[in-house]
């Protein structure tokens, strides 16, 4: 298949940028691929909302750049807080007119929600289910554009570069060029080739590398370990952010999440002895920034020998909760948890990745003719810690500036140079491998890859627990290596093989990082570097 513009997922980052594109070329074909079902993603899980200047009157773009510089702990790239902050209202507007609807009150104004490390009140939400508002009025959108075609179950493989024409690529070449991508087409098992003139990652986070997460299945890194086997640049992946208060329900996964909007509200985090033990903490207390709240939880956790703390919700009033939260309701309800009676137990989860492909202020890659957006992307938005409700605020922000650059390149810079022929990329060489024998291995190394991350590289690090984990991801890589090698391609295998890259990448980045900062903290290094560096691999 050969195409103009291709776009890896449908969460908000593709959809932003595949119906802008679609509308401006409505002649060129825009095809937007993902892996399971379209909406399965994790912008469909995003509960607490949008952040964005809305109230100019108590507001400022100031304030948004100041808090979320605070919260990036000195590594934020300022133009790219200013971009995102400035330009994000106007996306707002735009996903609005697209047709999400956000929560308004008696008056007809948005209620704004707030959440930590924000000073104001600025969340657009809808209810406790803003991604799947989200989701299903772009999905909506993208479906009714006829020159977009969505193609679900779909896996992307790897990216199609020089290498696969025989070219040797090193991670010194200035030059590498993405012509499209590798798929597996899981309706006939096959592995096509998708040629394109650009593409963009959008493939969204890597939660998955752990074993507690509120990422859903599909949040697997791929999209980062594609560009780091091409050789491009990967920024920051030590900087894993973990939610503070997921759903504590031991064996299941992904963890529900219970919105940072609920502490927003007035609910008070208390230990098993029902301490509000924030106030030891930080003095924001319970709305501190997500770093030093998850910090000071797993602290009390370790301190008191418990697997989870409290949140304490039963002071806020059943109609007020049920109106704002009444997913988070409805899910407590059904365990047996009334939260105007009871406290609903909650633990830290891996939720975000703050670091991923580097791009820059286009949502340029550093391969040709490759942009990426959303999580999977680094434009140094969040620096070393993301501020609550900013990524499907970067999203939309980059999505809209990888169309502007690519409608510069096409009608003011003469063109985009046409990639190679469909027939010149070999076709996938699947010689030599087979059926996979035991399929239980591939689930067996990645409950021991979610072991390790959870164990040896999570909220809080030191160099022994890091050198622990890349001795047993050595040992992870070489036996998926080789199944890889002489076994047929799966979805299962790709994502396994994805995420010890993942984890490699999180592992060596938090090895070069010796001081600790935003949501890297490391006992062997517990002090601030006065070097402000970004780890590029
Ligand atoms: P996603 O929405 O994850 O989409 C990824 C897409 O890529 C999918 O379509 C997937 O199929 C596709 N894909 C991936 N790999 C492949 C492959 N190999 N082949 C083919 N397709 C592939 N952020 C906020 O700002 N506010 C919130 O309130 C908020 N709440 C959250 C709550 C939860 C529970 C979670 C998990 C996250 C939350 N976040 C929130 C973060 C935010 O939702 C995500 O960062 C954002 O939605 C990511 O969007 P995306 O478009 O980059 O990726
Ligand atoms: C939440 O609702 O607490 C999640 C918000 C976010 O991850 O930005």
């Amino acid at each position: 298949m050969q195409t103009d513009f291709l776009v890896i997922g449908s969460g908000i980052a593709g959809l932003t940028y595949a119906l802008k594109i679609s509308e401006r070329y409505p002649e060129k074909k825009v095809v937007v691929i993902t892996k399971t079902q379209a909406d399965e993603t994790n912008t469909k899980y995003a509960q607490g909302g949008v952040a964005g200047v809305w109230d100019e009157d108590k507001d400022s773009f100031d304030k948004h750049i100041e808090d979320t510089l605070i919260a990036g702990d000195g590594l934020c790239n300022l133009q790219a807080v200013e971009i995102v902050v400035k330009e994000g209202p106007e996306r707002i507007r735009e996903i609005i007119e697209y047709g999400t609807r956000f929560d308004k009150d008696a008056a007809g104004d948005y209620e704004l929600g707030r959440e930590g490390g924000h000073s104001e009140h600025r969340i657009l939400h809808h209810k406790d289910v803003t991604g799947k508002e989200i989701e299903r009025a772009l999905l909506e959108k993208a479906t009714n554009t006829p020159n977009i075609e969505v193609i679900n179950h779909c896996f992307v493989v790897d990216l199609i570069t020089q290498h696969h024409l025989g070219y040797l690529v090193t991670k010194s070449t200035l030059d590498i060029t993405c012509y499209g991508v590798y798929v597996l087409n899981q309706r006939n098992q096959q592995i096509e080739k998708i040629v394109a003139n650009t593409t963009l990652l959008a493939t969204g986070g890597c939660g998955q590398a752990y074993r507690t997460t509120t990422n859903p299945r599909i949040a697997t890194g791929d999209g980062v370990a594609m560009v780091y086997r091409a050789k491009g640049r990967i920024e920051n992946m030590e900087f894993i952010q973990f939610h503070p208060t997921a759903l504590y329900e031991p064996g299941v996964s992904p963890s529900f999440l219970i919105t940072e909007a609920v502490r927003g509200d007035g609910g008070i985090l208390r230990n098993k002895d029902g301490e509000a033990f924030m106030e030891r903490y930080d003095e924001r207390k319970d709305l501190a920034p997500r770093d030093i709240v998850a910090r000071a939880i797993d602290s009390e956790m370790k301190r008191t020998g418990t697997e989870h703390v409290y949140l304490d919700c039963r002071h806020m009033g059943q109609e007020k909760f049920v109106h704002h939260f009444p997913n988070i309701y409805e899910k407590c309800l059904s365990l047996g948890i009334d939260v105007m009676l009871h406290m609903i137990p909650v633990a830290p989860a891996a939720h975000y990745s703050c670091g991923g492909i580097k791009t820059d202020e286009w949502a340029r890659t550093s391969i040709r003719h490759l942009y990426a957006c959303g999580e999977c992307a680094s434009t140094g938005l969040h620096g070393a810690n993301r501020l609550a409700s900013n990524s499907l605020l970067e999203a939309m922000v980059y999505g809209h500036r990888a169309y502007l650059h690519i409608v510069e390149q096409l009608e003011y810079n003469g063109g985009l140079p046409d990639v190679k022929p469909e027939a010149d990329i070999p076709d996938w060489n699947a010689s030599g491998t087979t059926d996979p024998r035991e399929m239980i291995l591939i689930t067996q190394s990645l409950k021991e890859l979610q072991q390790v991350m959870s164990d040896y590289v999570g909220i809080v690090r030191n160099d022994v627990r890091l050198q622990r984990a890349m001795k047993r991801m050595d040992l992870l890589y070489e036996e998926t290596e080789q199944l890889y090698e002489t076994t047929k391609v799966s979805p299962q295998l790709c994502e396994l093989r994805n995420l010890i890259t993942v984890g490699y990448l999180i592992v060596k980045g938090a090895q070069f990082r010796k001081e600790s900062r935003g949501l890297h903290y490391n006992t062997d290094h517990p002090e601030k570097s006065s070097l402000l560096q970004n780890t590029i691999l």
